[in-house]
């Protein structure tokens, strides 16, 4: 590459999305976000990932707020700068794959409240499994993005992201974004990996990571400079720890260079000085956890996610067998391999984990298998890189036939059903995809909604009869 050729890095900004899931168990408010949109607009970020991954969840279970209404609030903010989202496939938000009436529908609502760009990825990279996101997408105008989710292992070399990256192109995808959702990828492997993809693909290389295991701002470093166009990144007050690269530092490294982004360093500095109180606060209540802000280096030893690492300890303490956990560390890659090596993201994470866990506790392999472990190995969530274990497969499933058509073909759809159970409720359209995903929860907040708006109904009454005395 010529230096003198500029070809400003692009920055997609998670302080909304991402930063906080990592960080604050994803408790940032609407009220929070709204006072510096406007602000954050003026940036020139590339976009804001604002919506979608745990926050719909979150929005609807802990805040008692509308994720809709969070993002038609974010739209009117945001006049400049694109919205963007983390879809999980067929699974949009939640954890099971739901029919493609449902998925399809997501997609039209999301982009009709205001999202441009949707992140769409799949736990096993069973690319069968975004077809429906990406169409519905394209369909409906927005940018569809790919995610690849990044892992380590012996079919994962870089002739096999090079073909799927090729694949993805194919299939529709308007850029490609490589998710290390567990910061295993290094700087130079960085380097190997872009230039790699680059002769698979024409599509714009967005590269998306966690600090995690301490590397992840010399990994973007050597990524654009091998061609990467696109880094996510948080702002100081809630980057680094399991968190994204901090923004400014990413804008003051590439300063000067041809890939320098522009941005207004007292601009950001005024975003950064917003945030730090929310930041000061979650540590003080223990929200923020200072341990997950250090460098986890068990991450690269093990290549497991630090969210992973933190249930199992969670699990062995429950079943009262702490001191198992070296054993569960080395059992996860053999689970892995038995279950054709996929990347450990949700849900995959928890189902070898889990797995682990209990091949360990029982004290013998596949003597105690979770419904999930045999929906993995019936197909039900897709095909693996690798074939499964033949005979930890039969321990599992028995003679039982499993399916080999993308697993959303055998779904009919459901969206009538879903709007018949939630009839009641429904004061928007969109209640019914809130419903469709977390029935429970949803009803909940439905009623909740229902009983503060009787509440100000009865206030504004009773202020009526105040004023005007009979
Ligand atoms: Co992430």
């Amino acid at each position: 590459m010529a230096d003198t050729q500029k070809k400003p890095v692009k920055i997609v900004e998670t302080i909304l999305r991402d930063a906080h899931q990592s960080l604050l168990a994803t408790r940032m408010s609407t009220e929070q976000m709204l006072p510096i949109i406007e602000k954050m607009d003026k940036v020139g970020y590339h976009s804001v990932e604002c919506w979608g991954g745990a926050t719909f969840d979150a929005s609807l279970r802990f805040l008692k707020e509308d994720p809709w209404e969070r993002l038609r609030k974010l739209k009117a903010g945001f006049k400049n700068t694109k919205l963007q989202m983390l879809f999980r496939g067929q699974n949009i938000l939640g954890y099971n794959h739901y029919a493609d009436d449902v998925v399809e529908y997501f997609v039209q609502k999301s982009i009709a409240n205001g999202i441009d760009i949707i992140r769409i990825f799949d736990c096993l990279n069973d690319i069968r499994n975004l077809e429906t996101a990406v169409k519905a997408t394209n369909r409906e105008k927005g940018h569809a993005q790919i995610a690849l989710s990044y892992t380590l292992g012996d079919a994962y070399t870089l002739d096999y992201w090079k073909d799927i990256a090729k694949r993805i192109e194919d299939m529709g995808a308007d850029s490609l974004c490589i998710k290390d959702m567990a910061g295993l990828l290094t700087p130079y492997a960085a380097d190997e990996l872009v230039h790699a993809l680059k002769e698979g693909t024409s599509l714009p290389i967005d590269l998306h990571t966690h600090y995690t295991s301490g590397v992840a701002s010399m990994t973007y470093l050597k990524a654009v400079e091998a061609g990467c166009d696109i880094i996510d990144c948080a702002m100081s007050p809630l980057a680094l720890g399991t968190s994204q690269p901090a923004t400014e530092v990413m804008v003051e490294t590439f300063r000067g260079t041809p890939y320098d982004t522009g941005y207004d360093l007292s601009l950001l500095a005024e975003i950064a000085e917003y945030f730090r109180p929310i930041r000061e606060e979650a540590l003080a209540s223990g929200l923020l956890n200072p341990k997950v802000l250090g460098v986890n280096i068990k991450t690269l030893q093990y290549q497991v996610p630090g969210g992973m690492l933190s249930n199992l300890v969670s699990q062995l303490k429950e079943a009262g067998q702490e001191d198992k956990y070296q054993d569960v560390l080395e059992e996860i890659p053999r689970v892995r391999k038995d279950f054709g090596e996929p990347p450990l993201v949700t849900p995959s994470s928890q189902i070898v984990g889990t797995q682990a866990v209990m091949n360990v506790i029982s004290g013998e392999r596949y003597k105690l298998v979770p419904k999930e472990s045999k929906k993995i190995m019936m197909g039900e969530f897709g095909q693996t890189v690798k074939p499964f274990d033949p005979v930890v497969q039969r321990k599992i499933i028995g003679d039982a036939e499993p399916i080999t058509c993308r697993p959303a073909d055998l779904i009919e759809p459901e969206l009538p059903k879903f709007e018949k159970e939630c009839a009641q409720w429904k004061q928007q359209d969109e209640d019914v995809l809130s419903y469709a995903l977390f029935p429970a929860v949803a009803k909940e907040f439905f009623q909740y909604r229902e009983a503060q708006q009787t509440k100000i109904d009865q206030a504004a009454a009773d202020k009526e009869s105040k004023a005007y005395p009979v």
